[in-house]
């Protein structure tokens, strides 16, 4: 990267583009997680664990519900607490769910990386972190090198926390950033200043930690495309060798703490376009390539290197360099997957200790992979990595007709479709300029799109 930040010239788009309304998954799954269903239960999830091969890679997913202050734009699954107490205890049924899903795999797999998501995971103390690292230890095999990684709220994160990363070997940290406008976070409560968050920077790369993704968020109230570019330039200005740059889901409907939001201080449409196309254009210009919907990172981060080689993973994390056959999920709300589906832990946390607690997986749903699913997952998966897939040759990998997608295609050519996709023959392309809107092109492939698009967010 340059040392003078390279200004964007990007052009502000006079009429709204036709899919601005549109609503999709971000399909972090095929299907979507809403359509997981009780039919996939504790047994069937045992007999995923059991029939995991010696010879199989897996990586494991620990899900931390807490968070000292709940920021009101959230959407993750996770709940305020000011006491360490629930911690303690949660981090207590958790030790006893790796026990128990290492007995069901009978010591079978390769662990080969570890993510600790949230939530807030950096408000686990060391004792906590050490505990559950090793059970893992207890239930699987290790087969280093692989990724250690851990996702930090930097108001709950210690530089004696860091130092303690680092010593444990962790190699990738996520730190949420959102954005820096005093204005901007004081109206969605989530105060931070950018010398905290430069002071933790300095520290990780002292502890060894130089794999750093940074979160970004357009759409927050109160943002213009002056004080995002400041924001941006900040954040330019600590490295990292990721960003994850998040359209606002805003679902007030499904996430209440969101009507704290005051709606009329969000940016319209237009500027919302406007915020993405800017920040685009400027990360582009500043030596970042863009990956997938909504991630860019430096041409020596993995991610780059990954998505390069066509050897990039979209899964619940997001985009991932993860090459493992089975994700394990621990904790509430966690989802594995497996080659023959998915399951889904419980998110209450009492409905998933009693479970555990009683000697029982915490399964309460999930997805039985069908006759198309493979299939269609790849098309889902190679547009949403790559904005554009070959229809035919992903049918033929696969034993489908290559014409089985016809009435899709021809979908595609419709007028809400008409600046975001472009197919000829077999082939569909997404317009990079809108990267975010590929899920709604991806939704087109969809065999269970649900007719009520209202459930999930609009693509923009
Ligand atoms: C689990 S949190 C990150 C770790 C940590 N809890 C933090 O906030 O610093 C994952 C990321 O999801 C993003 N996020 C949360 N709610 C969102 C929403 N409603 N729309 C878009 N992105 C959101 C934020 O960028 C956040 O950093
Ligand atoms: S964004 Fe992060 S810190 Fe804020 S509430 Fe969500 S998980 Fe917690």
């Amino acid at each position: 990267m340059s040392s003078t930040l390279a200004a964007p010239s990007f052009e502000t788009p006079e009429k709204p583009p036709t899919w601005l309304g549109l609503q999709a998954p971000r399909y972090t799954s095929y299907p979507s997680a809403q359509h997981f269903h009780a039919g996939v239960n504790a047994d069937l999830h045992a007999s995923w664990l059991t029939s995991i091969r010696k010879d199989q890679t897996v990586s494991a997913y620990v899900h931390i519900p807490f968070c000292r202050e709940l920021c009101w734009f959230c959407g993750c699954h996770t709940k305020m607490t000011y006491r360490d107490e629930p911690i303690e205890k949660y981090v207590r049924v958790l030790l006893g769910e790796i026990a128990l899903i290492g007995k069901h795999a009978a010591g079978k797999g390769k662990l080969k990386q570890i993510h600790f998501g949230g939530g807030s995971p950096s408000l686990l103390n060391e004792s906590q972190l050490m505990s559950i690292l090793y059970a893992l230890a207890s239930a699987f095999e290790f087969a280093p090198p692989g990724e250690l990684a851990i996702e930090l709220d930097p108001r709950t994160t210690s530089e004696e926390k860091i130092a303690f990363y680092g010593s444990l070997g962790f190699t990738r940290v996520s730190m949420g950033i959102q954005d820096f406008d005093p204005k901007v976070q004081k109206a969605v409560n989530r105060i931070q200043s950018f010398e905290m968050v430069a002071g933790l920077m300095k520290r990780l790369h002292e502890a060894g930690i130089h794999q750093i993704n940074t979160d970004l968020i357009y759409g927050l109230p109160y943002q213009t495309v002056t004080s995002f570019e400041h924001t941006l330039k900040q954040t330019l200005s600590l490295t990292p060798s990721r960003i994850a740059l998040f359209s606002y889901a805003h679902v007030p409907h499904m996430k209440k703490h969101q009507r704290l939001i005051d709606e009329h201080a969000l940016p319209d449409d237009r500027t919302k376009l406007t915020l993405y196309r800017m920040a685009t254009e400027f990360l582009l210009a500043n030596g970042y390539t863009a990956i997938g919907i909504d991630h860019f990172a430096r041409a020596d981060d993995s991610l780059t290197v990954a998505a390069n080689s066509h050897r990039m993973r979209r899964n619940f994390q997001g985009y991932v360099t993860d090459t493992t056959d089975i994700l394990l999920g621990f904790g509430t709300s966690a989802i594995s997957q497996f080659p023959g589906g998915y399951t889904q832990n419980y998110s209450a946390t009492h409905e998933y200790s009693k479970r555990i607690e009683a000697g029982q997986l915490a399964t309460c749903r999930g997805w039985k992979a069908g006759a198309q699913d493979s299939f269609r997952k790849e098309i889902i998966d190679t547009l949403m990595c790559y904005m554009e897939a070959d229809i035919g040759q992903i049918a033929a990998k696969h034993g489908q007709d290559a014409n089985i997608c016809a009435r899709e295609l021809t979908l595609l050519q419709e007028c809400a479709y008409s600046d975001i996709a472009h197919t000829k023959g077999n082939l569909v392309q997404i317009a990079t300029p809108y990267r975010m809107a590929s899920r709604a092109v991806a939704a087109v492939f969809d065999q269970y799109q649900l007719p009520d698009s209202a459930q999930y967010s609009r693509v923009s």
